[in-house]
């Protein structure tokens, strides 16, 4: 890295994050329309400060021509799950994506660090192209849990305060909050299918809503308004009983009809 021309250099970067979390947004989106349930519900990134890439070349004894090579958390991006079963389903979905390429991994949840940090790293080549053409660069993907998440935050935050004079107090805390959650994380597993559940009926729900709204939105314009009225009264019957089984038995009804409007305007 040339430290004159740090912007430049790093702008690949930044399409790179801005490129992967657009991807996995979609990908949330996706599971989102058939109604299933996703296994990443968080997705954030950000590019490493200049400031910070000069600090951990320093602490690390990298030569600034290095840095590209061997910091390989310049682009960053965090894909957070609900339960810890999550994270290897994410892990296989990041290896046979064709646009990924896994060069490194670590997983600090079957090994957690001394400080009590939990989470899975893997380190990715990806292609972007820019006005130069393309380039090919490393980023670092962490994937955990909520709870994981809400403890490395914290603990970043005190770290960030006392640098490396972390008063002992506090770390015993942190380090008793850090089995905490993995209590918390071993809990919500065990409900995870009821919870499951429950978010894949609420999205179906949702789904079905919306095109049975869309129906009869499309049915206005074609039925007379008679109908149109017993239409929105049934639905709204059936609505109020939040009835998943009936709600889809009257999305069916409903297409019939509009086939038949269908039929007779050709
Ligand atoms: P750095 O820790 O970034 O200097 O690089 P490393 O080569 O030691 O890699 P490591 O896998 O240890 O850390 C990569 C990233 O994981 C860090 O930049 C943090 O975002 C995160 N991380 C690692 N350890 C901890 C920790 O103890 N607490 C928190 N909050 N985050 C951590
Ligand atoms: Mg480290």
């Amino acid at each position: 890295m040339d430290i004159q021309l740090w912007r430049e250099t790093l702008s690949p970067y930044v399409l790179a994050v801005d490129e992967i979390v657009v991807k996995f947004k979609h990908m949330i989106n996706e599971y989102r329309d058939i109604g299933r349930y996703c296994p990443i519900e968080q997705v954030e990134g950000r590019v490493k400060q200049i400031s910070s890439i000069l600090e951990k070349a320093h602490k690390k004894g990298i030569p600034i021509g290095d840095v590209e090579d061997r910091i390989v958390d310049i682009a960053g991006v965090r894909l957070i799950c609900q339960f810890v079963e999550d994270i290897q389903t994410v892990v296989d979905i990041i290896k046979n994506r064709e646009d990924m390429k896994v060069v490194y991994e670590k997983d600090y949840i079957t090994n957690s660090k001394e400080s009590g940090y939990r989470s899975y790293h893997v380190i990715i080549e990806y292609m972007v192209n820019t006005s130069k053409g393309p380039k090919t660069l490393k980023a670092e993907i962490q994937i955990r849990t909520l709870a994981m998440d809400f403890w490395a935050t914290i603990e970043h935050s005190l770290q960030y305060k006392y640098k490396f004079n972390m008063p002992t107090q506090i770390r015993d805390r942190l380090s008793k909050a850090a089995n905490a959650i993995i209590v918390l994380d071993e809990e919500m597993s065990a409900v995870r299918d009821e919870i499951m559940d429950a978010q894949n009926s609420f999205q179906l729900k949702a789904n079905l809503v919306s095109d049975i709204l869309n129906n009869i939105q499309n049915l206005y314009k074609k039925a007379n308004k008679r109908e149109i009225v017993k239409i929105q009264d049934e639905f709204l019957k059936i609505y109020e009983t939040g009835d998943l089984y009936e709600l889809e038995r009257f999305h069916k009804e409903l297409d019939i009809i509009s086939e038949g409007y269908r039929a007779q305007s050709l």
